[in-house]
């Protein structure tokens, strides 16, 4: 039996996303948008991004924190979360050093892309310590559509709520405190083009059960 998986040229450009993702964090982590002590294990040297890409990582990254917190808040820790499309995600050890760390934690990607992620973690204590689940992989399909479609796509594979926002929506969402400490960070140009790059992305949240009804943002 031929057992040799092939990637199409496609499936390799979606796996560089997450070297670009990864950098992109390191960046803004040393430019201090946010704090994360396991990035620099997986993207080793970065050159400055630009502010406009600081910014909605920044807006990215808290809205997820955000949700997650609200998520753990309303179910305790006996809960599990499934991080598709995870690439070299290091939340799994951000809530390991919370009193929020998730009973199960399963993250998904390209087999290589686990297996890299995989090689780091083994070759780092720091990261290695703190793994009480075992990661696994499995390929998925990408979506790339509007906020509302999105919404729908969730509500028509059976969820009983969904919402989706585009990047700027959540942006404007976040903490004014928290949008002011990070305008002060670096000066920006380009506010269109962050608003377009803003406009591309969008986060969606989906529920079932009344527990999570009212997960909102900023809520
Ligand atoms: C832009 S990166 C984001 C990585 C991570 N979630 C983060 O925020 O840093 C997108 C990730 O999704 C993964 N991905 C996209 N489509 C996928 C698919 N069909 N199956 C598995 N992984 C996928 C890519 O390999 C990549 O690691």
């Amino acid at each position: 039996m031929n057992n040799i998986i092939s990637w199409t040229a496609e499936d390799e450009a979606i796996i560089a996303t997450n070297t670009d993702a990864t950098e992109c964090k390191r960046c803004a982590v040393e430019l201090g948008y946010w704090k994360d002590d396991y990035i620099v294990y997986f993207a080793k040297h970065v050159d400055r991004k630009a502010p406009e890409i600081n910014r909605g990582y920044y807006a990215r990254v808290k809205a997820m924190e955000m949700f997650i917190h609200q998520f753990l808040e309303r179910c305790g820790t006996k809960c599990q979360i499934i991080n598709l499309g995870c690439g070299f995600d290091t939340l799994y050890w951000k809530l390991k050093d919370t009193t929020q760390a998730v009973g199960n934690f399963i993250e998904l990607d390209f087999p290589s892309v686990v297996a890299k992620k995989s090689h780091i973690i083994k070759r780092n204590k720091q990261l290695l310590e703190k793994i009480s689940n075992e990661d696994r992989a499995t390929p998925g399909e990408p979506h790339r559509r509007e906020p509302a479609a999105q919404a729908a796509r969730l509500l028509a594979a059976g969820f009983e709520s969904a919402r989706a926002w585009d990047m700027d929506t959540v942006w404007r969402a976040l903490p004014e405190e928290d949008r002011a400490r990070v305008e002060a960070l670096e000066m920006l140009d380009e506010r269109e083009l962050l608003q377009q790059l803003n406009l591309h992305y969008a986060l969606s949240v989906a529920t079932r059960g009344e527990l999570f009804a009212d997960l909102d943002l900023n809520a």
